[in-house]
């Protein structure tokens, strides 16, 4: 097995972190390998905000937290109650994706970014978890607040993030993979 298809069979959402922060030559390599993914057109209709502001990312997911504690699904609303309830699950840092709005494709186009920097993110030694639980609390109208404060640029979204730092996941089963799911016509 060559070292893409290892990575690729190999990267797992890690979702327990070391506070220790990432290097950041680290960082630029991985926003390298987002900048590289394929995009319609190539329009490249992304912007990367790297938050490694641990107090902001306390923000975003005590908002969210507000929001899941008023979900209709007991589940959800038990994960909430939690009190060690963490989005970003401890990560020490994360790498938001938005989408600029008037891009047919943003959201095929930010995935492949996020994809890459994970896979980047694996091949370097780090963990990652791609996160979208995070939009609950950023497109309520109490939301723009917390916009502002990630500095998203006007015309664009924020899509996907994906926290990032060193694992200290002891890791169970891999998440399964549904079966039959090719068809072959010859
Ligand atoms: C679009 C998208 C959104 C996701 N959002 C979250 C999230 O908010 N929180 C989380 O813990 N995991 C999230 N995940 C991670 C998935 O749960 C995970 O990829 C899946 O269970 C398979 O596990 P694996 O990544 O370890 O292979 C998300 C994944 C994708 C692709």
């Amino acid at each position: 097995m060559n070292d893409t298809i290892k990575s690729i069979l190999g990267r797992r959402s890690i979702r327990s972190y070391e506070a220790r922060p990432v290097e950041k030559d680290k960082i630029e390599l991985i926003l390298d390998c987002g900048r590289f993914a394929p995009s319609a057109v190539n329009r490249q209709p992304w912007h990367f905000t790297v938050v490694t502001d641990r107090k902001l990312l306390d923000k975003i997911s005590a908002a969210n937290r507000q929001v899941l504690l008023q979900s209709s699904d007991e589940q959800v609303r038990e994960r909430a109650k939690d009190p060690k309830f963490d989005s970003f699950r401890g990560a020490p840092m994360a790498i938001f994706a938005s989408g600029h709005k008037e891009a047919k494709y943003a959201a095929a186009d930010c995935a492949n970014a996020i994809e890459n920097m994970a896979l980047a993110a694996y091949s370097l030694g780090l963990g990652s978890c791609y996160i979208a639980s995070f939009r609950h609390a950023i497109e309520k109208p109490e939301g723009a607040d917390l916009l502002k404060e990630l500095k998203i640029p006007e015309n664009f979204e924020p899509l996907y993030a994906l926290s990032l730092g060193y694992g200290n996941e002891t890791l169970g089963e891999r998440a399964p993979r549904r079966e039959n799911v090719t068809t072959y016509i010859e």
